[in-house]
């Protein structure tokens, strides 16, 4: 059995590149990881191999789901309140805290190689209320457990060698959550001032944030509702940053959290708000024109890029391709009808793929779509929408000439982390 680390697409988002201010998350070379490798020396010199680890590791995980349903019974025993910070439902929590151990092992004789990752990592457990404290307990499970499953193998040095990675691991998830104290806030509170249903499963929120929010066009944040604690899924600005601090976010009922945003929240609720994250933002400086495509409520992040370019000097041109399976889905159709009035560089077309209604949109996906309308040679790509439609659509593009430099996407997966962005 393994844990497939690197395989599971558990890395977390990436800030845009180029967020290099103070309040910047991004890991620079000299900058959050110097830190790290000041105690642990990278590539081998006299760093030790835990070799012991890593082979224990893979004879333990052989019992798959078992592993971490003992870490966590043997953790909420011994601490009790630590339930508390961990989501109802824990099979998703298991398979990912066993991804990233799993992933942390298999680097173990060089941790500094993925300070970034780990780094990162406890930057986004800031919002869940994890603490030093907390790392220790775990780690503590983490012995108790693989002992549990290693019988009359176990003994006392392999558990040292155990201790002694797990400290490291912990002091380096410590230190980048200390590292992120110091820049910004574990999370943002903001409040529900407008929401509108625009149609059965969308719904448009405004948000009034507690205190300035600072983010690139295009990126994410998670929100948590107080009806499902602990359950933080990513929803991207449809704005640029305001003055006032407010952000509209589009919703469509998806699940748990996107249905009771979409159904229940309502004006003078209060939710949270984790950092920005995502690479999805404007590259202003390709001197080539702008495609942007999205699939449903994949608009949110390009309308903010749309919004981005208005305000260059010289925008370039721009064609939105907005898609959804019926007209429902294309909640937003007469903002964008408005600034194509607007806006003479800018060029809209809507698809929608299972009901035909020529007065609004042409029938198929929006990738086909995009492929009938136009010969994009000289244009970037920013794509986002539903796994599928961004797979469907980065494929056509690929077809029609577009290299992975151009393209720039967001897919709005399921999981609390998003796709696996995180370059180590
Ligand atoms: C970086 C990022 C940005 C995102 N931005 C947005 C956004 O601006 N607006 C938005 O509505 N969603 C967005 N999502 C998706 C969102 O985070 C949740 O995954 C979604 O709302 C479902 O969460 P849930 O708790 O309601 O349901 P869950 O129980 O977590 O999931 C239910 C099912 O819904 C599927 N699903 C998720 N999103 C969609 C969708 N948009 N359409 C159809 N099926 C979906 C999931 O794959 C899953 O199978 C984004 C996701 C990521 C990774
Ligand atoms: C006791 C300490 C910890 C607490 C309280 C904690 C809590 C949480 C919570 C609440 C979530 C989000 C669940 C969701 O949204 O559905 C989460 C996600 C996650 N945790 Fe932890 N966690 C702890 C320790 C760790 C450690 C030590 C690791 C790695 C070795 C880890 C790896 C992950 C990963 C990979 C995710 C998913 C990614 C993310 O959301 O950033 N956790 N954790």
């Amino acid at each position: 059995m393994s844990y497939g680390a690197r395989d599971s697409g558990d890395y977390t988002l990436l800030p845009a590149p180029g967020e290099t201010d103070g309040e910047s998350s991004v890991d620079t070379a000299g900058g959050l990881m110097s830190a790290t490798s000041a105690i642990l020396s990278p590539h081998g010199a006299g760093a030790p191999a835990f070799t012991q680890v890593k082979a224990n590791f893979e004879l333990v995980a052989k019992y798959g789901d078992n592993v971490p349903l003992y870490l966590f019974s043997d953790m909420f025993l011994r601490v009790p309140a630590l339930r508390e910070l961990f989501p109802v439902h824990m099979s998703r929590q298991r398979e990912r805290l066993m991804a990233a151990l799993s992933f942390a092992v298999e680097h173990a004789h060089n941790l500094p190689e993925i300070t970034p990752y780990l780094h990162q990592l406890a930057r986004s457990h800031r919002k869940f209320g994890t603490e030093g404290e907390h790392y220790e307990q775990w780690s503590a499970s983490v012995v108790n457990t693989m002992q549990r499953f290693s019988g009359n193998m176990w003994d006392e040095g392999l558990e040292e060698e155990w201790r002694d990675f797990l400290s490291l691991l912990t002091r380096t998830l410590s230190e980048g959550a200390r590292q992120d104290a110091s820049l910004r806030p574990a999370y943002w509170t903001a409040e529900v001032i407008s929401h509108e249903r625009r149609s059965v499963d969308v719904a448009v929120l405004r948000l009034l944030v507690d205190r300035p929010f600072k983010y690139v066009p295009g990126q994410s944040a998670p929100v948590e509702v107080r009806q499902w604690p602990n359950m933080w899924r990513y929803y991207s600005m449809a704005n640029v940053p305001r003055r006032d601090n407010t952000v509209e976010l589009h919703v469509k009922a998806a699940g748990a959290v996107s249905r009771t945003l979409v159904c229940d929240v309502r004006e003078g609720e209060v939710v949270k708000l984790g950092a920005p994250v995502g690479t999805l933002t404007l590259n202003p400086n390709t001197g080539r024109n702008i495609l942007l495509i999205a699939g449903g409520t994949g608009f949110a992040p390009i309308k903010a890029v749309l919004e981005h370019v208005t305000k260059l000097p010289v925008p370039p041109w721009v064609s939105v391709f907005t898609g959804a399976r019926e007209r429902g889905g294309l909640y937003d159709l007469d903002v964008l009808r408005d600034w194509e009035q607007k806006y003479p560089w800018l060029t809209v077309r809507a698809a929608l793929s299972e009901l035909e209604d020529q007065s609004v949109a042409t029938t198929g996906t929006v990738g086909e779509a995009v492929s009938r309308y136009g010969r994009w040679e000289g244009y970037d790509a920013y794509v986002c929408g539903p796994p599928a439609m961004v797979d469907g659509t980065v494929a056509m593009l690929h077809a029609n000439g577009f290299t992975d430099n151009r393209i720039r996407l967001e897919r709005f997966a399921g999981a609390a982390t998003p796709s696996r962005r995180f370059a180590i």
